[in-house]
């Protein structure tokens, strides 16, 4: 049994991807991480991390032609499972059933999975479709953009995950101009990450902006992020996870 992050957000373009992908890659210096990105139709993961050639991915899982093994790829200490980047994405079947099956699989080999999802709740977005059924997310964390319709649609994206039940953590603001007034959302705010346009390096190079620098002022924010919400957010669970994953292990021994 793993713990399972996501990241939402109705609203497109906020950033995500970038700290979805950030977060597991920081992550995965400490414990067992793996990145899933369940944009079957617009998945950007795969570019962030160089697999846009990869013949295998959850669009081909989904759609029955690879196994779970095959869908896998390792990046330094990450493990990433990424989406069709290209427009066969469209071609595939997206079988709800088989990522169930996929998760249950998987699961146990790590800490943490990481989920990245697309900003729409249609057919194909993957885990309102079976919401309520599994314990698919375990937090859920929004990222929102500096801006009034920005606040708006995260304090909305938060609603929505409590009418499906998910558990949110709370919002993280990104892109930060100091443009808006952060004092309404106070209670839910979990991080402020500055606007820095070298995120953008990560699509040209194929690697997350916290390997390409550590020093930026978006990478710095990031790493202190995922600290200090896996000290705060994670730790209790992970370990009550760690303890079931424990006597389960000792269990099989015995028997
Ligand atoms: N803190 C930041 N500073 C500057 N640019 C950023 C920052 N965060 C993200 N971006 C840029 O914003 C754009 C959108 O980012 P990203 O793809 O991560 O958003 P997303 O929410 O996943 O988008 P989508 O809704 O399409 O899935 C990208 O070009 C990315 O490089
Ligand atoms: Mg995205």
């Amino acid at each position: 049994m793993s713990l399972k992050v996501g990241f939402f957000n109705l609203q497109g373009g906020t950033g995500k991807t970038t700290v979805a992908a950030n977060f597991a890659y920081v992550l995965s210096e400490f414990t067992k991480t793996l990145l899933i990105d369940c944009d079957v139709y617009c998945g950007t993961i795969g570019l962030i991390f160089g697999l846009e050639d990869k013949e295998h991915n959850l669009n081909t899982y989904l759609n029955g032609e690879s196994t779970s093994e095959e869908i896998i790829y390792s990046y330094d200490e990450l493990d990433v499972i990424h989406a069709d980047v290209t427009s066969k994405a469209f071609g595939y079947k997206v079988d709800i059933d088989r990522f169930s099956e996929l998760i249950s699989e998987i699961s146990d080999r790590y800490d943490i999975i990481v989920i990245d999802f697309p900003p729409n709740i249609t057919e194909g977005s993957l885990v309102f479709n079976y919401i309520g059924e599994e314990d698919l997310i375990n937090k859920m964390i929004i990222v929102g953009e500096d801006s009034i319709p920005g606040i708006i649609n995260s304090l909305k994206s938060i609603d929505l995950a409590n009418d499906f039940s998910i558990e949110t953590a709370g919002i993280v603001i990104n892109k930060f101009k100091n443009v808006s007034d952060l004092t309404e959302i106070a209670d839910d705010l979990l991080a402020v990450l500055p606007y820095s346009e070298e995120v953008e390096r990560q699509w040209v190079e194929s690697a997350p902006i916290v390997k390409l620098n550590r020093r930026n002022k978006f990478s710095k924010s990031m790493i202190d992020f995922t600290h200090t919400i896996s000290k705060e957010l994670l730790e209790k669970d992970l370990t009550t996870l760690r303890a079931i994953r424990l006597a389960k292990e000792i269990g099989m021994r015995e028997e």
